[in-house]
């Protein structure tokens, strides 16, 4: 897809990855239209990448309900969607408050599952669109204290690559992002629980992981929905990981190659 002037709607964009999706998107002539709840952050990024700003809270679902509707009210039609508002919970699972178990799931799979529902017939209505998911190691991999998160993340991979499968054929594309860990404060506030910390210390002394800057999975995405590629997985040296999770769902494709992809209506 090209990108000069196209819209990307990028969730969680006021800091970390999603600041830095904005930028790499803005510099590649697209024109980003953010989402977060911190509204100062949005309001100066929307200023210095050219975007617009729709502060939102993704764990409410009455804000998603109607949330690609306001947005292209406010901005314009939307063709890329970067599914990458997230949040950890880092505890062992029995331990974490009551509503965590629920505010995660909300964030990091309900919402940008709905997203792509409110999405992809506005997007086929004018005949093309792109959704980014933006997934993690921990959606294949198990570390203790990232029960919650890992199960979330594993139901946003499978979700992403079920959707694949429905759009196959049709001109709204995915990409899953699959990441190890990319300093942020989010893993800052994972590595604060000793048990996660030491899981990842040891995967990385194994050579399964190292740190990616956040710029690099800005660019390595850019890339993907410019040439409309599947994955992103970063760092390079995880990749095993992913190809043993999506060795069975790419034998399903070949296994139902043959069969038609959309209902008759
Ligand atoms: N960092 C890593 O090592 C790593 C590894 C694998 C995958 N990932 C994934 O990458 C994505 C970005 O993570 P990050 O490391 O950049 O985290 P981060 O620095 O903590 O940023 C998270 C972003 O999500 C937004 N957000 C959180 N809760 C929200 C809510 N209820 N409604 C709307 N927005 C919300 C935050 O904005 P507000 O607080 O302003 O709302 C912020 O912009 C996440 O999906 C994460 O799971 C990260």
């Amino acid at each position: 897809m090209q990108l000069q002037g196209r819209r990307v709607l990028i969730t969680g964009a006021s800091r970390g990855i999603g600041e830095a999706l904005a930028r790499a998107f803005a510099d590649a002539g697209a024109v980003p239209a953010l989402v977060a709840r911190s509204e100062d952050s949005l309001r100066s990024l929307a200023s210095a990448t050219g975007g617009t700003a729709h502060p939102a809270d993704l764990a409410d679902a009455t804000q998603v309900a109607e949330l690609i509707e306001r947005i292209e009210n406010e901005a314009g039609p939307i063709d890329i969607l970067v599914n990458n508002a997230g949040i950890e919970s880092t505890a062992a699972f029995a331990d974490a408050p009551a509503d965590e178990l629920r505010r995660v799931t909300e964030v990091n799979y309900l919402a940008p599952a709905e997203l792509c529902r409110q999405a992809i017939p506005r997007m086929l209505r004018r005949g093309g669109g792109h959704i980014v998911n933006i997934s993690s190691l921990a959606g294949i991999v198990v570390f203790p204290g990232l029960v919650t998160y890992s199960a979330s993340k594993a139901a946003l991979s499978h979700f992403t690559a079920g959707l694949r499968a429905d759009l196959r054929g049709l001109p709204v594309k995915t990409t899953l992002v699959e990441l190890g860990p990319v300093p942020t404060e989010l893993l800052a506030r994972a590595d604060n629980y000793e048990p996660t910390a030491r899981s990842f210390q040891r995967i990385e002394r194994l050579g399964f992981a190292v740190d990616t800057p956040r710029e690099t999975v800005a660019l390595g995405v850019v890339d993907a929905v410019r040439r409309q590629r599947r994955h992103v997985r970063l760092p390079r040296r995880s990749m095993p990981f992913s190809l043993l999770v999506e060795a069975p769902r790419r034998l399903t494709e070949v296994l139902l190659s043959g069969v038609p992809h959309q209902a008759k209506s």
